[in-house]
């Protein structure tokens, strides 16, 4: 997001809804925030306190669970990474009531596709998020569609009960902390013709359906995943920008794309997980570690482009076009 994209906004509520799950109430600074569509996430920006070398900026996508049509208030759930860079110990940890954010307007990489004869929706704990937004535009349609949660209760297991409440049958709960797994095969096999499936969850799921998907011959038109990893840590190394003749010092928790967002660099991007393409960069020189799934191989073996949201330099030095 472009520093005049960002919303201001005020965090009203904060819930623990898993041991490891915090759900946040984001309420604009003044006016209403805009509708959006099902499935859309939002960029959150975290600057933790601290000076000098300690001030950080986090940007972290988050997908909006709220109902779309809520111009009033936003909600995001954030876990607690196991590996996280900063932002998810940051929300956890430092935001409060009254605590003051900035919020890129809501992009959409995940949205039901409504023509769907019915919808099979995965989720595997926080990747429930996307699925809440679904499930008012769902029943209004009344759409054919089911559910399927998979979580640790003793982590991760938000908004089960609720959701059995309002879903009864079209909702099934498997807590592998109760030793219940999902059966995906059985899961996929015998849906209407026309069906499309959804995961969002860990990439160990996104890859378990995928691949049943594809040993069943579905058209890979209907199958639809979010991933909802973000950059991860890694060395730090010094980008410079061939342009301008710029240095900047990629610190070993901050993404190449922060660093470039913190110099007023503004970089197109959604996604900022490596699969949406829109912020690829042209590599001027220096070797490139590709973590992103957009880039095709050959393009990776190129070594010309990289995308700076997930991406860094292999070793301690990289040269973009820009
Ligand atoms: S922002 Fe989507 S690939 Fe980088």
């Amino acid at each position: 997001m472009s520093n005049i994209d960002q919303i201001p906004v005020r965090v009203t509520a904060i819930k623990q809804v898993a041991p490891l799950i915090k759900e946040f109430t984001l309420e604009p600074q003044d006016g209403l925030l805009t509708p959006f569509s099902p499935g859309a996430h939002i960029v959150v920006e975290m600057v933790s306190t601290g000076s000098g070398t300690d001030k950080h900026s986090y940007r972290n996508a988050y997908s909006l669970m709220s109902d779309p049509l809520d111009s009033r208030q936003y909600r995001i759930a954030v876990r607690l990474q196991d590996d996280s860079r900063g932002g998810s110990v940051y929300m956890h940890q430092q935001v409060e009531v009254g605590t003051q954010l900035k919020i890129s307007p809501p992009a959409n990489l995940f949205a039901p596709e409504w023509m769907a004869k019915k919808h099979v929706l995965f989720a595997g704990g926080v990747g429930i998020t996307p699925f809440l937004s679904y499930l008012p535009e769902l029943q209004q349609r009344q759409a054919e569609f089911e559910l399927h949660y998979m979580y640790r209760s003793k982590q991760t297991g938000a908004y089960s009960a609720e959701l059995q409440e309002n879903l009864g049958s079209g909702c099934s709960c498997y807590d592998a902390d109760l030793g219940n797994r999902c059966d995906i095969a059985a899961v996929m096999s015998g849906q209407p013709l026309g069906t499309h499936f959804y995961i969002c969850g860990p990439e160990a799921l996104i890859d378990a359906v995928r691949a049943t998907a594809d040993g069943m011959g579905v058209p890979a038109s209907a199958i639809h995943w979010e991933e909802f990893a973000g950059a991860k840590p890694g060395l730090p190394f010094v980008v410079e920008l061939s342009r301008s003749g710029a240095e900047l010092a990629v610190a070993a928790d901050s993404s190449l794309l922060e660093t470039l967002e913190s110099a007023d660099i503004n970089v197109p991007n959604l996604c900022r997980a490596g699969v949406c393409g829109q912020c690829v960069c042209d590599v001027a020189e220096g070797e490139v570690e590709h973590r992103d799934s957009y880039l095709s191989d050959r393009e990776k073996q190129s070594g010309q482009v990289m995308m700076p949201c997930v991406s860094r330099a292999a070793g301690d030095r990289l040269v973009l076009d820009i």
